[in-house]
């Protein structure tokens, strides 16, 4: 059987995703139960970059089903900081445990990873890329508060540039049909490499605002907010300048239906007032802590534990051809920093090519 990778939300087809779905709901019906489910199995948490929520209930995840975790959440006080690669350390790692759960600030992180070791590799978000995982409880939170994700219409609002948990969420959206109206500060937009791709494959229906003044709010059924990702800016002048640019408070949630619910991935900084914290339509928490059965039912699903059929995506590629030896332009790319890359990039049908890595598009060289 081939090893089971979550590098993106690609990596699943919404049957899969359904039926995690019900895996989550049997673990959540009884959370405080320790399983033995797991019992011979263990599970490593590398992240090189900070996470609470993440790593947290993804450890809390594993031991409820009755594993056992090691970790390395210092890249200081490891071997990173000699100088190994990630290809080297995944490699090693596949010898102390059975699954790794990786968080790392350079994009295409998790797949050279999942390239390099044995074992089942999940992705705990790569630099601005993806966190799938994140995805998951998000349509997790929306399915179970509104009972279908079919046709909801989210307004996705904030850093849509280089917030990773919205462009995972943005596939998954498309793929189950829901409708998307995103806002964001002007030079925050989503990558339109990422919106076309998604207009072109699954008819995405997706449209734009600069604030949350002008978008039509009263026609959501989410409002999923996310705050600046300080960390992305290159220019800390322009992270200033954007900071503050949209707070959701209670005169925003005046112009929200009875129902819309405010979902959040947390941390948030100035973009969620505390004012709101105890409305009912204030879903962030509630999501946080779906963190827990979702991941269980991940985990359990990525080892064998239960069965879920059709992992995979079944997807038709738009990829025409594979050209190797073309080093990406991105810097922020993993590929620039491991030696065992492939450099190789995917040729799509608008004449461009996409890093097979980081997925950013570039002219050829
Ligand atoms: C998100 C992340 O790390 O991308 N946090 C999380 O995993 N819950 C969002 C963020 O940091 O803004």
């Amino acid at each position: 059987m081939n090893k089971k990778d979550l590098i993106s939300i690609r990596d699943l087809s919404n049957d899969a995703i359904l039926s995690l779905f019900e895996i989550a709901n049997s673990f959540n019906s009884d959370l405080h139960k320790r399983l033995k489910l797991a019992n011979d199995a263990l599970m490593a948490a590398l992240f090189y970059e900070p996470s609470t929520r993440t790593r947290m209930s993804f450890e809390s995840a594993m031991l409820r089903l009755g594993g056992q975790v090691i970790n390395m959440t210092d890249p200081m006080a490891s071997s990173a900081s000699k100088g190994e690669t990630l290809a080297d350390t995944v490699r090693i790692i596949e010898n102390y445990t059975d699954i790794i759960v990786l968080r790392h600030p350079s994009e295409g992180a998790a797949k050279i990873s999942a390239e390099n070791t044995t074992i089942p590799v999940i992705n705990a978000g790569d630099g601005a890329r993806e966190h799938p995982t994140q995805t998951l409880l998000d349509l997790y939170t929306i399915f179970r508060e509104k009972g279908t994700l079919e046709g909801v219409k989210v307004a996705l609002c904030g850093d849509l540039k280089h917030g990773r948990t919205v462009h995972s969420l943005a596939q998954g959206l498309s793929r189950f049909g829901a409708k998307m109206i995103c806002v964001a500060p002007h030079g925050l937009e989503m990558p339109a490499d990422l919106s076309d791709r998604l207009i072109r494959k699954y008819n995405a229906e997706f449209v734009s605002y600069n604030s949350l003044q002008s978008a039509p709010l009263d026609d959501c059924d989410v409002l999923y907010v996310t705050r600046v990702q300080k960390e992305r800016f290159a220019d800390p002048l322009e992270f200033e300048s954007v900071k503050k640019s949209y707070v959701v408070s209670k005169d925003t949630l005046k112009k929200c239906q009875s129902d819309t619910i405010i979902l959040h991935p947390l941390p948030r900084v100035d973009e969620l007032d505390y004012t709101i914290d105890d409305d009912p339509r204030a879903a962030y928490f509630r999501q946080a802590a779906y963190g827990v059965p979702v991941r269980m039912a991940l985990i359990a699903a990525m080892l064998g534990l239960v069965n879920v059929s059709t992992l995979k995506e079944n997807q038709v590629s738009e990829v025409t051809g594979v050209i190797t030896d073309n080093i990406c332009g991105n810097p922020r790319c993993i590929s620039r920093n491991e030696p065992i890359a492939k450099h190789s990039m995917y040729k799509m049908p608008d004449g461009l090519l996409r890093c097979s890595y980081c997925e950013k598009y570039q002219e050829m060289s």
